[in-house]
């Protein structure tokens, strides 16, 4: 109810784009009135405040008299508590809320979905400390052990499943059929929940096929997110947002298209990319990254910033072996365990890859540098050449840090505390020399 027309108009559009009901309007608070008293019960109300004939309240206090008052959302310039005899509006009932004109249609589900939410005995939360999980995913994990969530708005999210619903694949099987992709669970949860994914992969292979000594147990890690989906979950939970997916993929696409005519690239490519391993992971995982960063570094034109989501890609490509483009330190004791000829391939994949790119002429020098530097480090650690961080180019820094941190996500994992920890660790390590640059975007990109 709102005695200008257009509002009512704007409501009753949003309204319908977003919810299978039926609208009553009215323009006046004692038109309201006669309308509630006659016809059906109504769940939800909407109501403007500065009405003439009859005002907000006096729609409000008719409805706190009836047996089962609806759900009362105040919707005005001015709040519930500068508004007279609206004044315990929200502590009168969860499920009465206020919507601050002029609002957003994002604002007014929000209110709309919470009161819906608390109307149905559904639970509101609120708090960063949610994961996001694809819900076909989680489905066919087959893990319920734990309490799932639907996101309502950036910090608020609703309990669809209890942890020990018994009926909670139907719960979940019936919002993906209503196009809902992902569902949330609490950090401790999550933790829980990728934890039991680990087991059950180390289990298909401790039986199909460690015994056989084809898999060792440090290629087991990365395993936990071999699908886009999974990686898309990680990316969105370090902090990196839909557009940077978005244009990164685009990226992507292109450089499929890009390398299409090559068939020594494409095949590859296509290799990388069909194979759910470590190499795949990690290549999808730094483009996101790299990408990110980019779009945080003005000094970084579009043209490098598409070449380095290209040398993402490749950076690996030339090895077909996952334990060697895991090693990523040569002090380690990976390293260690490599025969002369692994290690010979280690040392030199960057520069074989490079040597493959040769054929795209537009892949810029800068970025054919970050794949050649990919494994220096700013302490001069690294390798082939052991470059000191005044030795590499910002774009080197931002690639360095792009692939390391993304390599450290797989190994090491993506809990909420993990992915703290190692923000936190990059951005005091890489802090010196030419480093900084990178450090600074990362730094915005990371909070
Ligand atoms: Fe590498």
């Amino acid at each position: 109810m709102d005695d200008e027309d257009v509002l009512r108009e704007v409501s009753r559009t949003l309204l319908e784009i977003q919810y299978d009901c039926e609208i009553k309007e009215a323009s006046s608070g004692n038109k309201a009135v006669k309308i509630l008293s006659d016809d059906a019960p109504f769940d939800l109300i909407l109501c403007d405040y500065k009405m003439p004939d009859g005002s907000g309240d006096t729609v409000y206090n008719f409805t706190k008299k009836l047996q089962k008052p609806p759900a009362f959302i105040l919707v005005s310039a001015w709040s519930h508590t500068e508004s007279s005899g609206m004044e315990n509006l929200l502590s009168d009932s969860e499920q009465n809320a206020y919507v601050s004109k002029p609002y957003s249609a994002e604002q007014l589900y929000e209110q709309i979905d919470t009161v819906m939410a608390s109307l149905n005995g559904m639970k509101v939360e609120s708090g960063p400390d949610f994961c996001r999980i694809n819900a076909h995913k989680f489905l066919q994990s087959e893990f319920d052990a734990v309490c799932v969530y639907l996101k309502l708005s950036e910090r608020k999210y609703v309990k669809i499943a209890d942890n020990t619903e018994a009926e909670k694949k139907e719960i979940i099987q019936k919002y993906i059929d209503k196009n809902i992709k992902h569902v949330y669970l609490k950090k401790n949860d999550y933790d829980l929940y990728l934890k039991n994914l680990f087991d059950k992969v180390k289990e298909k292979i401790d039986s199909e096929k460690l015994d056989t000594g084809e898999i060792k147990t440090e290629e087991i890690f990365p395993l936990q997110i071999t699908t886009i989906e999974a990686i898309h979950d990680v990316v969105y939970n370090i902090g990196i947002d839909e557009k940077i997916v978005k244009l990164t993929d685009q990226y992507i696409s292109s450089t499929m298209n890009a390398v299409k005519s090559q068939k020594k690239l494409y095949a590859l490519l296509e290799t990388i990319f069909l194979d759910g391993n470590y190499i795949y992971v990690h290549a999808q995982l730094t483009s996101y990254i790299i990408c990110a960063l980019c779009r945080e570094s003005y000094w970084v034109d579009k043209t490098h910033e598409r070449d380095l989501v290209y040398a993402a890609l490749f950076q690996n490509a030339f090895l077909d072996d996952n334990k060697l483009a895991m090693v990523y330190d040569n002090s380690s004791a990976d390293w260690q365990e490599l025969n002369g000829q692994q290690k010979t391939l280690v040392r030199t994949h960057m520069v074989k890859i490079v040597s493959m790119l040769e054929p795209l002429r537009s892949f810029s020098l800068d970025a054919q540098n970050a794949i050649l530097n990919h494994h220096e480090r700013p302490d001069a650690k690294g390798f082939p050449r052991g470059l000191t961080d005044k030795q590499i180019s910002p774009y080197d820094g931002l690639f360095i840090m792009a692939g390391h941190f993304a390599h450290e996500l797989i190994v090491q994992g993506t809990s909420p505390e993990r992915i703290i920890k190692l923000k936190d660790y990059f951005k005091t390590y890489y802090n010196v020399g030419n480093y900084q640059n990178a450090v600074e975007a990362f730094n915005k990109v990371f909070k």
